[in-house]
């Protein structure tokens, strides 16, 4: 894990570039009143995929940790965070009655005299959570599987694991019988918070009552009331977080994680449908099974819950470790993505179709899917002479045949596209001085493709000679201001070009502050939902999405393109005139004069600003650095705005 060498080395110190550059010379703009080159506002997305326990541990809701021991030969299936109470025997168990096929590993619970010598009346287990578990008045919702006869009762409970004390109690009277499976549902319902997420779940009962001297039990989960009560749903503070964005888009699964490292572990589609009991769960790229109880389905709905258009990345035929599907051996896997587009929107009469019927997901598509994107980085690690050579063609042809509505994004921009419904994925993780420098990267330039910005950051500070990201060293631990205002100049470059680009995602986007294996990340978060930790990019990408142009508007100045104000100037859907600027590397503050045609003397129009103590500032649990000023500006006598921006501060003005 990579935790605590992440955090050791705070890497944010050098911003001497920022600091130490001379350019205070006012600046002014002339904005016209109609024209400009961009005729639809840049759409600004989430991008997501389960890394850092951002999925299992994060924004998905289940709260048991290792829920139904699933495992593989890549990480083999065990009883982490589950505890023995009061002389319990837990072992694990593949009996010969599984729970399904696809969890066929249960914990067996034993009564062990041995450990007490006195008859108990009451064992079982407990759950450590996702390193605790939010204890608040509200209902907590749980189930298990107990396969073995039992009479009496399970006891379930919220406890704190420092003071003993009982959160919430339910019992539940046992229904189970000797040779089959049977389900047990539960609720929970504290009255008051526990004052920290110290907390355990346990599950007891009483040994006497056990028939044949233990008890096996799989599937044992805990949900809290979920974003808009979505049963087996997503956590409600991290969606509030998200929606914050107002976010256009989902590019999902992956991501590293869809292409898995070796085969045949990988994303599979199918696997991730349907009762959570018929899921195997899968060896994720980023060192945790995964259970995929976050799955094609549950994306889906967290698209419609939040009005974003799914990016569905689809399995490219290409382990991250190397292995790539020749070209006579492809068919099968374009089928596969084929499939996956009819049980998501095919009509009940394809098999794919009525399979989604067949689960309870409905006659009607569950989304029209108009973004695929095929594969994820493909022209890294050897992947790029087979997927330029034939496989994007493949899954392109077949898809637009059978969709012809459907954009098909490729993994990377090194490839020539097809001429209609074809798009590009562009990812960028650098240095602030780099992102400034992209400023004009994707100023109108025919022989570019159209572009997916699916993934950027800046992910280490500046160094004396440029250069590259280092990817043997440290990452900057969170998202540093510096690093924000230079994420800002190359998104208002993007958005002055906005036709050219689907939309722009950071990545990753959410980290669960316990175990991570990727820093920087656009939210933070614990078990705590008081701990939520929104970065310095969190906000200026809020600034900007929230805010966003219908077109662009020619705009002409006297100063130097190449800074310190960066600038895009536009149309809001209401007709009002705004600008959006960055300051990188000015010496001081910049006088800012800018005149929109037709604005007369008088006119009002609302700054908005964004700073932070300097440029190494950094968001953590319970600080947040950045100051958002807002204040009224009235035009001068010749219908001009003047103001002064500082440097490494954001800044958005409106007309009112
Ligand atoms: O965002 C983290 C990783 O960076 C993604 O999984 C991958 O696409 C990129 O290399």
């Amino acid at each position: 894990m990579l935790t605590t060498s992440l955090f050791a080395t705070v890497a944010l110190a050098a911003t001497a570039l920022a600091q130490n550059s001379t350019n205070s010379t006012a600046f002014s703009l002339k904005v016209a009143g109609s024209g400009g080159n961009s005729t639809s506002p840049l759409q600004y997305g989430i991008m997501f995929e389960d890394i850092n326990h951002s999925g299992d541990g994060g924004i998905y809701a289940e709260m048991i940790q290792n829920r139904a021991f699933q495992g593989d030969a890549i990480f083999p299936s065990n009883l982490n965070a589950w505890h023995s109470v009061d002389g319990a025997a837990l072992t694990l168990q593949n009996t010969s009655n599984p729970l399904s096929a696809a969890l066929p590993t249960s914990m067996n619970v034993a009564y062990n005299k041995s450990a007490y010598g006195l008859p108990q009346t009451s064992i079982g287990f407990y759950n450590d959570g996702w390193w605790g578990f939010e204890v608040q008045p509200k209902t907590y919702t749980g189930s298990f599987w107990v396969y073995g006869a039992y009479s009496g009762s399970f006891k379930a409970s919220l406890q704190s694991y420092l003071t003993k004390d009982v959160w919430a109690t339910a019992n539940i009277t046992s229904h189970s019988v000797a040779g089959s499976w049977t389900q047990h549902n539960f609720t929970l319902q504290p009255t008051t918070a526990a004052p920290n997420v110290n907390n355990t779940f346990s599950i007891t009962f009483d040994p006497s009552g056990v028939k044949d001297g233990s008890l096996n039990f799989n599937l044992i989960s805990l949900f809290p009331p979920t974003y808009k009560n979505r049963p087996n749903g997503m956590r409600v503070d991290l969606m509030e977080a998200l929606a914050g964005l107002t976010p256009s888009f989902l590019r999902m699964p992956g991501g590293n994680n869809i292409e898995g490292n070796d085969p045949p572990y990988r994303w599979y589609w199918n696997q991730t449908i349907g009762p959570l009991k018929d899921r195997p769960g899968y060896s994720g790229t980023w060192g945790y099974e995964n259970t995929n109880g976050l799955g094609l389905v549950e994306y889906l709905h967290w698209c419609i819950d939040l009005n974003m258009e799914p990016i569905l990345a689809l399995w490219a035929g290409f382990y991250l470790s190397g292995p790539v599907t020749p070209e006579n051996e492809l068919g099968p896997i374009v089928q596969e993505a084929l499939d996956e587009l009819d049980f998501i929107m095919g009509p009940t009469s394809t098999p794919m179709g009525a399979l989604r019927e067949q689960l309870g997901y409905g006659a009607e598509p569950i989304y029209e899917i108009k973004y695929v994107e095929i594969g994820n980085e493909d022209n890294l690690g050897g992947g790029e002479g087979s997927y330029v050579g034939y496989r994007y063609k493949a899954f392109y042809d077949a898809i637009h045949t059978r969709w012809p509505d459907i954009t098909i994004v490729a993994s990377t921009v090194e490839i020539t596209l097809p001429s209609t419904h074809a798009a590009g994925d562009y990812h960028q993780y650098t240095r602030p001085d780099y992102f400034v420098s992209q400023y004009s990267f994707f100023d109108h330039n025919a022989s570019y493709p159209q572009t997916l910005i699916g993934e950027y950051a800046t992910v280490q500070p500046n160094i004396a000679a440029g250069g590259g990201v280092n990817w043997n060293a440290a990452r900057s631990p969170w998202p540093f201001w510096i690093g924000t205002v230079a994420e800002a100049v190359f998104l208002i470059g993007a958005e002055r070009n906005s036709d050219a680009i689907l939309g722009a995602s950071y990545a990753p986007l959410l980290q669960n502050l316990n175990s991570y294996e990727w820093a920087p990340d656009l939210i933070s978060f614990t078990a705590d939902y008081s701990q939520d930790v929104l970065s310095t990019s969190y906000h200026m990408i809020k600034l900007l999405s929230n805010t966003r142009f219908a077109h662009t508007l020619p705009a002409s100045t006297t100063n130097s393109l190449n800074g310190p104000v960066y600038f895009v100037a536009g149309e809001f859907a209401d007709g009002r005139k705004g600008m959006k600027a960055a300051v990188y590397n000015s010496t001081g503050v910049v006088p800012m004069s800018i005149a929109f045609e037709g604005c007369t003397e008088g006119q009002a129009a609302n700054l908005t600003v964004l700073t932070a103590p300097d440029g190494d500032s950094y968001n953590s649990v319970g600080s947040d650095v950045v100051k958002s000023s807002t204040s009224v500006v009235r035009a001068k006598a010749n219908g001009v705005f003047e103001f002064g921006l500082p440097n490494l501060s954001i800044a958005l003005l409106e007309t009112e």
